[in-house]
């Protein structure tokens, strides 16, 4: 679970730093977008990193989703008997909605991927230019992309948060001490990571970036 996690962790950074070039303007964002394509060259052929990227996404993606069952499995097993009083509140938000919220960047990734990676559910939709299927995404009039893009990426946050809290736990970080720092190093990530996705949309949907 933390392994495959921290791997995405690490993509979603990386993603959200290169989304931020778009404040540098339209030929840096799309030459960055270029770039990606090419990264590896000559080495490797035209856009091989790129699927090496995606097949290595979708294995993390795979095992953690099948290390989420088998530890609910495990869970389950260890407390046959159904408890006859279950109090209402078990842990923060976070962490009882990771299940939902696990569903729900899931179904995101596929419409976001329709949206700005193949295109086909994009005003513009051109491979060559997502600086400009960046800026029709978000324009005022479909303030409902921004809305579903803003759930989402909250609900990444709150995932982040539990999930970056647990895997520091799981590497070591289990006295009082180590899980208050923990907590608070998943927080200001969760946050920060929140922060840079959302400003691309508003700083759309405001005018700031046309
Ligand atoms: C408002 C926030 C976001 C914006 C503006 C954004 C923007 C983009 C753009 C422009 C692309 C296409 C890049 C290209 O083809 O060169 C892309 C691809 C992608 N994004 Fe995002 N993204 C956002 C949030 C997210 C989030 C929260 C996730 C994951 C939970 C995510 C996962 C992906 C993935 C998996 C791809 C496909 C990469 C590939 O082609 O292999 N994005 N995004």
């Amino acid at each position: 679970m933390a392994t495959s996690g921290i791997l995405l962790v690490l993509f979603l950074f990386a993603h959200m730093t290169g989304n931020l070039k778009i404040f540098v303007g339209a030929e840096a964002f799309d030459h960055y977008a270029a770039w990606l394509r090419e990264i590896g060259s000559p080495l490797l052929p035209h856009q091989w990193y790129l699927w090496i990227q995606r097949g290595g996404l979708t294995i993390a993606v795979l095992a953690h989703i099948a290390a989420a069952t088998i530890l609910a499995r495990r869970a389950r097993a260890a407390r046959p008997v159904r408890y006859a009083h279950r109090p209402k509140v078990q842990g923060s938000y976070a962490a009882r909605t990771m299940r939902w919220g696990g569903v729900i960047i899931l179904l995101f990734v596929v419409f976001h991927i329709l949206d700005l990676t193949a295109g086909t559910v994009n005003p513009v939709g051109d491979p060559h230019h997502p600086y400009a299927n960046v800026v029709a995404d978000f324009a005022p009039s479909r303030w409902y992309v921004t809305l579903f893009y803003t759930l989402a990426v909250v609900a990444v946050g709150f995932h982040l948060r539990h999930g970056i809290f647990s895997a520091l736990r799981t590497l070591g970080q289990r006295t009082p001490r180590g899980e208050r720092n923990a907590r608070s190093v998943a927080l200001v990530l969760a946050v920060v990571l929140v922060a840079g996705y959302l400003s691309v949309p508003f700083a759309v949907l405001t005018g700031l970036v046309s």
